[in-house]
């Protein structure tokens, strides 16, 4: 079994699949895991839907990111999706949020995101998060209410090998401090 250190730093958005389908229990167990993601007051404020479906693949490769959104069609080969959908918060929750100016449920669905892509790390399958979709044609597909929001679009595959751009992380010193803001000048 990995560390979790060396999972979240092997964990990379994946970006050329190889087009083989991902067995279902392994994608129920990302979508379990996310379940267990903590959330503002548990709301747990969110609806996983997974596609794997060839034709629903299809639909979205076709129409959700094409076009305007095409930049994420290399996405063509991906085994599966999972599209997250904000559900309502708990009332504390909200009038939390109201006070803090915040939306919590979008901060809930956030880290749901990163349970789903480090447990698909951990099973060997890579992955994309998509926050550039056409959202409306992608609830017209899965037949998501109009009313509801799909915040989060995550593309799962196994990866061709292809070459990963090198990481290009900031310093810790400029995201990282002890006991007190630090506020790097260049
Ligand atoms: C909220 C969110 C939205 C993102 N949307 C896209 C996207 O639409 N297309 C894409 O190729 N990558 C997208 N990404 C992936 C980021 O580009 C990527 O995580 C970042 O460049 C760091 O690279 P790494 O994931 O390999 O560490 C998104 C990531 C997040 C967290």
């Amino acid at each position: 079994m990995q560390s979790f250190f060396s999972l979240a730093k092997s964990r990379r958005s994946i970006r050329s699949y190889n087009g083989a389908s991902i067995p279902k229990h392994d994608l129920l167990r990302c979508a379990e895991n996310a379940r267990y993601a903590p959330s503002a007051c548990n709301s747990e404020p969110w609806k996983f839907v997974i596609v794997d479906a060839p034709a629903q693949k299809e639909k979205i490769i076709k129409t959700v990111l094409s076009g305007t959104y095409k930049m994420n069609s290399f996405a063509q080969n991906a085994g599966a999706f999972i599209a997250i959908v904000s559900e309502k918060v708990k009332l504390p929750a909200f009038v939390g949020g109201v006070l803090r100016r915040t939306n919590f449920a979008k901060i809930d669905i956030g880290i749901a995101c990163s349970h789903l892509v480090l447990s698909a790390q951990d099973l060997g399958i890579g992955s994309c998060i998509l926050g550039w979709f056409n959202e409306k044609k992608l609830k017209r597909i899965l037949k998501v209410p109009r009313s509801k929001r799909i915040e989060l679009l995550i593309a799962f595959g196994y990866s061709t090998g292809k070459e990963l751009p090198k990481r290009n992380l900031k310093h810790r010193n400029e995201t990282i401090s002890f006991n007190e803001y630090h506020k790097i000048y260049s």
